[in-house]
This record gives structure tokens, C-alpha cells and sequence, in this order.
């Protein structure tokens, strides 16, 4: 599928945007990646960019994308935005009701899953994010590369969560720290198995 009806399709919706989704796009497609996954799909906006790669590639590939039951509800929701493609067959949405480390277990039991590409755009937290990398770790394959959006986001500064209740009670280490980063910089760029670079506001590790 092409950029520009991928484009078309997507335009106004949350999240990323023609800009970010076009490195997206290109990058599966220049690497003909084939097992995608995505930790975080939300409406799916992300999710028909990479799959529209796919689609390019034309090659058996698959995105496993996963979320959690709140991605059923929006408007429009992953479903709604893949009836105005021809890319149901490149996607695999998973709702999951325990979120998707719960979910990462199933493929860390399918000793032969492995990954090319995964885009980490989830929960953007040092234990949730922390913990669904070192089990991506284990199935990415050699050359593959992991995407971590949102190096520097925090719950104190994000427009939708810092007036919330909950944020509001956190204690303000925990808000004002960029989670993504600490798991960046702590965790991934300290494994051997990565070659790690930082561009846009996007940290990129490829599995040697
Ligand atoms: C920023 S949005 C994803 C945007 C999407 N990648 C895009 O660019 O179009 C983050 C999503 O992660 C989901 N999420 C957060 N923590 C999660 C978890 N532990 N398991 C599953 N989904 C989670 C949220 O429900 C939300 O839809």
C-alpha cells in the first residue's frame, strides 16, 4: 500500500503522524522486515503504516500489534481503520486484558517466535517498558531493531494523564522522570546484544 493513501487514511488521528510514520513505513520497508510487532496500538494509527510496508513487501510478513481491552472502545478503533485497506491480513491486533507483557509471555513459550521489527509505544514505564524488553530481547532476530518512541515523555508533563487523580498522587520522582529514557539508556544501550542510537526523540537498538 502506498504512502500516500496510508497518509489519506490516517490523517487527523492521534499519535503518529505523516512525519514519524513514514520513518516507520520506510524503515520496515528498506530492511524487508517481515514479524513486526507493536507494544501499543491505540487507534492503529502507527499499526497501518507498518503493515502498509508489509503489504509493499508482500512477503509473508505480519505486525502483531497489542493493546489492551480500552482499544476495542475508540473512535475509530483498529478494526473501523483497517476496513478502509486492504491490509487485514498483514495485522494482528491483540486485546489484552492483562496488558501485553502478559501477552509477550505466550510468544517467549513459542521458543521459534522471533521478531524483526517491534515499535515500543505503550505504557511508557520504567517497570512495564523495563520488563517488555528484556523478554524482546530474546526474540528478536540478528539485524533486527527495536524502536522506543517517546524517549523523553513524562506523566507529569503528558497533556492527557498530568491532571488526572492518579498522576497527581505519584510521587514527583516518579512523574517528572523520563521512563523511556531510563530504560534506554539503563537497560538497552548497556546490553552488548544492541547497537544503540538516539534520533528525534526516538531511541533505536539493532540486535547484532
Ligand atoms: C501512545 S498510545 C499508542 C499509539 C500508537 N502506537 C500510534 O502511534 O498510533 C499508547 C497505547 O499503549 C497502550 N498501553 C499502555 N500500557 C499498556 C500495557 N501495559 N499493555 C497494553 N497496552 C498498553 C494504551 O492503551 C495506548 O493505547
Amino acid at each position: 500500500m502506498n504512502l500516500e493513501s496510508i497518509k489519506s487514511i490516517t490523517e487527523g488521528l492521534p499519535f503518529t503522524g505523516p512525519q514519524k510514520g513514514t520513518i516507520l513505513y520506510n524503515t520496515v520497508l528498506e530492511n524487508r522486515y517481515e514479524n513486526c510487532l507493536e507494544l501499543g496500538f491505540a487507534h492503529g494509527t502507527s499499526s497501518i503504516y507498518i503493515a502498509g510496508a508489509l503489504h509493499e513487501i508482500n512477503n509473508g510478513g505480519v505486525l502483531t500489534c497489542i493493546d489492551n481491552l480500552s482499544a476495542h472502545d475508540r473512535v475509530p478503533n483498529i478494526y473501523n481503520l483497517l476496513k478502509k485497506t486492504e491490509l487485514s491480513e498483514f495485522i494482528d491486533p491483540v486485546f489484552s486484558e492483562l496488558g501485553y507483557n502478559w501477552y509477550l509471555r505466550n510468544l517467549t513459550r513459542k521458543a521459534e517466535y522471533t521478531a524483526d521489527f517491534v515499535f515500543i509505544d505503550g505504557s511508557h514505564s520504567w517497570d512495564v517498558d523495563g520488563f517488555a524488553f528484556l523478554l524482546i530481547a530474546n526474540m528478536i532476530s540478528s539485524g533486527g531493531l527495536l524502536i522506543f518512541d517517546d524517549l523523553d515523555w513524562t506523566y507529569a508533563e503528558s497533556p492527557s494523564l498530568k491532571d488526572t487523580e492518579k498522576v497527581r498522587l505519584m510521587p514527583n520522582d516518579y512523574k517528572n522522570t523520563p521512563q523511556v529514557r531510563e530504560v534506554f539508556e539503563l537497560l538497552v544501550q548497556r546490553d552488548d546484544r544492541f547497537d544503540c542510537w538516539e534520533k528525534d526523540g526516538w531511541g533505536y537498538a539493532r540486535r547484532i
